[in-house]
């Protein structure tokens, strides 16, 4: 099968860029950086182009797409942006947070993007993907790179892999920053319910709007109706909070945790041997990916504080550890 051209994108590189726009204006998609995973994006407005997300990903249509805007005009051409909404945008846009807000009546979205739901998740992110929905005038669908159920690409290569010669170009800006997937959340009145722990943690959102942040389900009715529970999942079993390791497993190791049986692990790698929970946020699906061969048959993972960073890293380690 013929390969994806991968092409640099930064200062200098245009070329990248107007290429991408081409691609998606053409309602073609194409994999572009994020600052959290790199992103398989088309043009949220045709119906077509979102299709051939789903179809690149092997994605279950049920499953809504996130919005990616350029602008606090453009959201507020497809959404209604309520004041605690406006609050979160101001705070944390552009950067990893998702908002899920009711559709504007005015809204072109395709209901393939939103799976039919009266309501659309909507970020504004940092870098190319922000870039290339000012410059189409268009709100880009994104879910991550990769194919369905499989870990979330932090560099072009890992969206490479994954994709191959589904999609037809692969915009390359080296490793990303955040390295997990966006904060999702819905505002509910008094309350912000947390959909999907992630970049912006949960005593971030409490400091910036001074409500209550409930998990789903805790607050009703409303659920992120994609977070299936198996999902990230490498080739072989991920065993989690292990103190030990089993001969001839791999281990994932944290800081300066002490595992016993080390010695006869077959390889270890270490999210940060600081134990800075950022850098290991941004060294998790990495990890998960290098280990993701049939050579790797289990993988043990030590524990990881569920602190600040440490919920949205646990929540993708539980993940990749559910049955499957
Ligand atoms: O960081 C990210 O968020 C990355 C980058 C590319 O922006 N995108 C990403 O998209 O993680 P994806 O498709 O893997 O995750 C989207 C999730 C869905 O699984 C779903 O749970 C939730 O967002 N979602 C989207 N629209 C929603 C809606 N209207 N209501 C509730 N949940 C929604
Ligand atoms: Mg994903």
């Amino acid at each position: 099968a013929p390969h994806p051209e991968i092409l640099p994108v930064g200062a200098g590189d245009r070329d990248a860029i107007d290429a991408a726009l081409k691609l998606l204006d053409a309602g073609r998609c194409v994999v572009v950086p994020t600052e959290t995973v790199y992103g398989l994006a088309a043009d949220a407005t045709n119906g077509e182009a979102a299709a051939s997300i789903f179809e690149a990903k092997g994605r279950p249509s049920f499953n809504p797409l996130i919005c990616h805007v350029a602008s606090m005009a453009m959201a507020a051409r497809h959404a209604e942006v309520d004041p605690v909404a406006h609050k979160l945008m101001t705070a944390f846009w552009p950067g990893p947070l998702t908002i899920v807000l009711d559709l504007a009546a005015s809204s072109e979205i395709h209901p393939l993007v939103t799976a039919g739901l009266m309501t659309v998740g909507l970020r504004m992110p940092r870098g190319g993907l922000r870039e290339l929905a000012e410059r189409l005038g268009r709100p880009l669908a994104a879910p991550s790179a990769n194919r369905s159920g499989g870990v979330s690409p932090t560099t072009a290569e890992h969206a490479a892999r994954s994709l191959g010669s589904r999609v037809p170009l692969i915009l390359d800006a080296g490793r990303t920053e955040v390295g997990v997937e966006s904060t999702i959340v819905r505002v509910a009145g008094d309350h912000v319910v947390l959909l999907r722990p992630g970049g912006i943690t949960r005593d971030e959102l409490r400091e910036a709007v001074g409500l209550p942040i409930v998990d789903a389900g805790e607050g009703g009715a409303i659920t992120a109706p994609g977070q299936l529970s198996s999902h990230y999942a490498p080739f072989g079993s991920v065993r989690l909070d292990a103190a030990h390791v089993e001969p001839g497993e791999w281990l994932i190791s944290f800081g300066r945790s002490k595992i016993e049986g080390r010695d006869h692990a077959a390889g270890e790698i270490n999210l940060s041997p600081a134990g800075d929970l950022r850098e290991a946020a941004a060294n998790l699906f990495g990890a998960l990916s290098s280990l993701d061969r049939p050579d790797v048959k289990a993988i043990a993972v030590a524990s990881v504080p569920r602190t600040g960073l440490g919920e949205a890293i646990n929540d993708r380690l539980r993940r990749a550890a559910a049955p499957r």
